[in-house]
């Protein structure tokens, strides 16, 4: 199975997780600062910064970019909920 490298820059922390994995799936148990409320795409309060890696996450579904679209943040910003990572990335909490 393909794997993929996750690091968390709030923390330090990198993972090598199977690629598919959901990044609310590693967050909380590495302990990162992301934080989570509705965990269905609805709310926003896990906004992520991708530092690097955007083209190894999985595509934006429509749920994803209309929350996002509601929340004004840059094109780089993806909901930790909703996005699987398909290759190596480097993430943070938006604006931590
Ligand atoms: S936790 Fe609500 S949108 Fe991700």
């Amino acid at each position: 199975m393909a794997k993929a490298r996750l690091t968390f820059a709030d923390i330090g922390v990198s993972v090598t997780v199977p690629a598919g994995t959901r990044i609310i799936e590693v967050s909380e148990k590495v302990g990162s600062g992301i934080a989570y409320g509705c965990r269905e795409s609805d709310c926003g309060t896990c906004l992520t910064t991708v530092e690097s890696g955007m083209e190894h996450l999985s595509e934006k579904s429509p749920y994803e970019i209309a929350t996002l679209a509601g929340h004004n943040v840059p094109a780089n910003v993806r909901l930790a909920c909703q996005t699987l990572v398909l290759g190596d990335a480097v993430i943070r909490p938006y604006g931590g």
